[in-house]
């Protein structure tokens, strides 16, 4: 799968502008499903197996990143960020505009303290030298751009937030060779701006079981006082974050598939965070839904860390789950 995350993570498409890992993705997946649609919010929705439950399975296929809202006299682009863009992540990182234009986030850090104020403390340097010959204008979008790196077991790249959940489903739809179910694999949009995707695309599915895909800060490194989610010992089931409470019936069933087929799993309970699952569990008459999630260092940096053997792990419990008959 290493290629395929390779090329996913190096795709850029901040939230509301998917239509490039949009059109990656659809290349990968179309000789797989028996149907395939987009929504009017530009959610992919793949349909494999027909008249069981409806399984809806939802990786968010948009990333975090910038957008323009000033090009100062002397040419540097001030910016507004496209979800939740940590400032102290930033300085020195390239982006790269929808336009192909690469730029640097500067800031005065030698001279004085980074307060990280949006535009007071920040901007990309595009090499311009007034608004008049700068490559972009106001309103225009970049993603960060760091190239994947392959370090065996693990493997780093920038929107791995959540590019690594679309590599599973991906998988899973290759893998999965009968079903009893109807299964969705929902490639969503503009998680990363309050799961926007997820309440159309679920709307129109309508599923009987959601099932959110996504990654979860790992707290397995230095200074931390707690350590309770690690790399390499297999996904996590999460019991409830700020937006979500995994159904009980759901996650007991994922612990049975797992144990039965040796599959390592981690428990997890967040104070923090929400998924799709936060949208789809709240679309028509209400759906049990619950996360499955891939432990990843440095969330919402440049540099996301993921085990590959938990990538695969997700993917094995994910085939072996919707082989069989779910009884929640
Ligand atoms: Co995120
Ligand atoms: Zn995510």
């Amino acid at each position: 799968m290493k290629p395929l995350i390779k090329k996913l993570t190096e795709t850029f498409s901040p939230s509301g502008y998917e239509n490039a890992i949009r059109e990656v993705i659809m290349d990968e997946i179309k000789d797989f499903a028996d149907e395939i649609k987009i929504d009017a919010l530009g959610n992919l929705i793949a349909r494999k197996g027909s008249g069981g439950k409806k399984i809806m399975l939802a990786a968010h296929m948009d990333e975090i990143g910038i957008m323009v809202n000033h090009v100062d006299k002397n040419g540097f682009a001030r910016f507004a960020s496209l979800g939740g863009v940590f400032p102290q992540t930033l300085v020195g990182s390239r982006v790269r505009f929808m336009n192909g234009t690469p730029g640097v986030i500067g800031a005065h850090y030698l001279k004085r303290p980074i307060k990280l104020i949006w535009n007071k403390d920040m901007f990309i340097d595009i090499g311009a030298t007034s608004p008049k010959n700068s490559p972009v204008q106001i309103g225009d979008v970049a993603a960060f751009d760091r190239p994947f790196v392959d370090l065996g077991d693990r493997i780093i790249g920038k929107s791995m937030d959540d590019r690594i959940g679309v590599a599973v489903l991906i998988e899973t739809l290759r893998k999965l060779k009968d079903t009893p179910h109807e299964v969705y694999f929902v490639f969503t949009t503009q998680e990363e701006v309050g799961v926007r995707g997820a309440i159309t695309s679920a709307y129109g599915v309508n599923p009987d079981i959601g099932i959110a895909i996504d990654v979860t800060g790992a707290d397995d490194i230095p200074e931390m006082d707690t350590k309770t989610i690690f790399l390499g010992k297999g996904p996590t089931f999460k019991f409830k974050d700020a937006g979500s409470i995994g159904d009980p019936r759901l996650i007991k069933h994922f612990i049975k598939v797992a144990e039965k087929d040796k599959i390592p799993y981690q428990r997890e309970v967040a104070n923090m965070g929400g998924t799709d699952a936060r949208a789809i569990q709240l679309t028509h008459a209400g759906v049990p839904v619950m996360t499955l999630s891939i432990p990843c260092r440095y969330v919402h940096s440049p540099s996301e860390m993921v085990d590959y053997k938990d990538v695969q792990n997700t993917v094995k419990l994910l085939v072996k789950l919707l082989e069989k008959n779910i009884e929640i």
